[in-house]
């Protein structure tokens, strides 16, 4: 099967051999040959394929690569979300709320719920999606989790270090040695990285070394949830082990953002937590003027931040945290493929994947110029 986009007003490749950032190119097309992108070239200069799609002078962009998702959980907590509104603040303790709901869900239920979301995002544009556990917390729990997580994302994540449960209140450590015993063998069949939320209310940066460190023993690669309530020495650690990502970023110190900058360690910025918790933006030109890769993500979940839109996650970096339009897209595509190293993917090239969306507009700018209205017109996913 081939398929041609033809008319293509604007193209953002993210392609390096193309130009540096978004590396645009005008009046394109784009020919892909059974899920892998074959051609580029001129508008009108297409090879003949079996279906022609016409953007019609429209903007084509690389699919969003959303690389921090919560999809495993039952129940929703917009209750929380009221209060916060009217003055109360996010704690790190809702999280078992969702424990309770999830233990007590079918494996349909969570199979159903995880698949309407991965849908929803879908028809925004997001054609790649990591998912964690995190919501289970005892062996089976986390294991079902990522063995349905499986199901629908080679971009799995072992989270089973996202609190400690009620039945280990009085025995963190214990729940500790769980996490990375027989927890971690029962999970790392379905898991490619493991995680941990490193903040107060949580676990330490002891703690968090432990978990990681055992991840990586069996061939997990590391991604951390640090910074997001405050400064924590969990984003060093992750420079440190040569994580993947750090991901909130919210609070960094000065030596934070220089560890960053001067490391292959991606800084995932979250917006869709700071609307939904009231607290101040990350600032990602800190980050970007040193040197630093950012990507954006939805952190999609039902305590912190229940949006599957990444457009509203461009918008919101675009509007209050110093990004420019590009750079933002940039994020949202080529720094979420960064995020899972994964280099198929964020890139319209020759030999990557055929991941594209179509856009109802003539240019990306718009996610932010028109914030909320629905600009993806097509999504082209391998
Ligand atoms: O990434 N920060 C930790 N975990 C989620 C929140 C989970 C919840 O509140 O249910 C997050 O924000
Ligand atoms: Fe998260």
């Amino acid at each position: 099967m081939t398929t041609v986009i033809d008319r293509i007003g604007l193209l953002v490749t993210n392609d390096p051999a193309v130009g540096a950032g978004t590396a645009e190119l005008r009046d394109a097309a784009v020919f892909i040959d059974d899920g892998t992108i074959v051609w580029i070239g001129d508008a009108g200069r297409a090879p003949h394929a079996d279906e022609r799609i016409d953007a019609r002078g429209g903007c084509v962009i690389p699919g969003f690569v959303d690389s921090h998702s919560h999809l495993m959980f039952a129940g929703d907590r917009a209750d929380e979300f009221e209060f916060r509104m009217a003055g109360r603040p996010y704690t790190a303790g809702g999280i078992r709320r969702t424990v309770g709901l999830t233990r007590a869900a079918t494996d349909d239920e969570l199979r159903a719920n995880a698949q309407r979301l991965r849908a929803e995002m879908r028809a925004q544009g997001t054609t790649t999606v990591e998912i964690k556990s995190g919501y289970g917390l005892t062996i089976d729990d986390e294991s079902r989790a990522l063995r349905i997580a499986r199901e629908i994302t080679p971009e799995t994540t072992y989270l089973g270090a996202h609190v400690v449960p009620a039945e280990f209140a009085d025995d963190p450590a214990g729940y500790v040695d769980l996490v990375t015993g027989a927890m971690l063998d029962a999970a790392a069949p379905h898991a490619r990285w493991i995680d941990v939320f490193c903040e107060t209310g949580a676990f330490d940066v002891d703690q968090a070394r432990a978990i990681l460190t055992a991840g990586q023993a069996v061939g997990l690669g590391a991604r951390v949830h640090a910074g997001q309530l405050g400064e924590s020495a969990g984003v060093q650690l992750a420079v440190e082990l040569g994580a993947a990502s750090v991901d909130h970023c919210t609070f960094l110190s000065d030596a934070d953002v220089d560890a960053l900058a001067h490391s292959s360690t991606v800084a995932t910025l979250l917006p869709g937590v700071e609307f939904s918790t009231r607290q101040p933006y990350p600032n990602a030109r800190r980050l970007l003027d040193a040197g630093a890769t950012v990507a954006l993500a939805c952190d999609c979940n039902p305590g912190s931040s229940f949006t599957s839109s990444m457009a509203f996650c461009i918008a919101v970096a675009v509007r209050d945290m110093g990004m420019t339009p590009a750079e933002a897209l940039w994020a949202a595509t080529a720094g979420g493929a960064a995020a899972l190293q994964r280099t198929d993917i964020g890139r319209i090239a020759v030999g990557a994947r055929a991941d594209l969306v179509v856009l109802d507009a003539p240019s990306y700018v718009h996610f932010a110029y028109r914030p909320g209205v629905p600009i993806v017109k097509r999504v082209l996913a391998a």
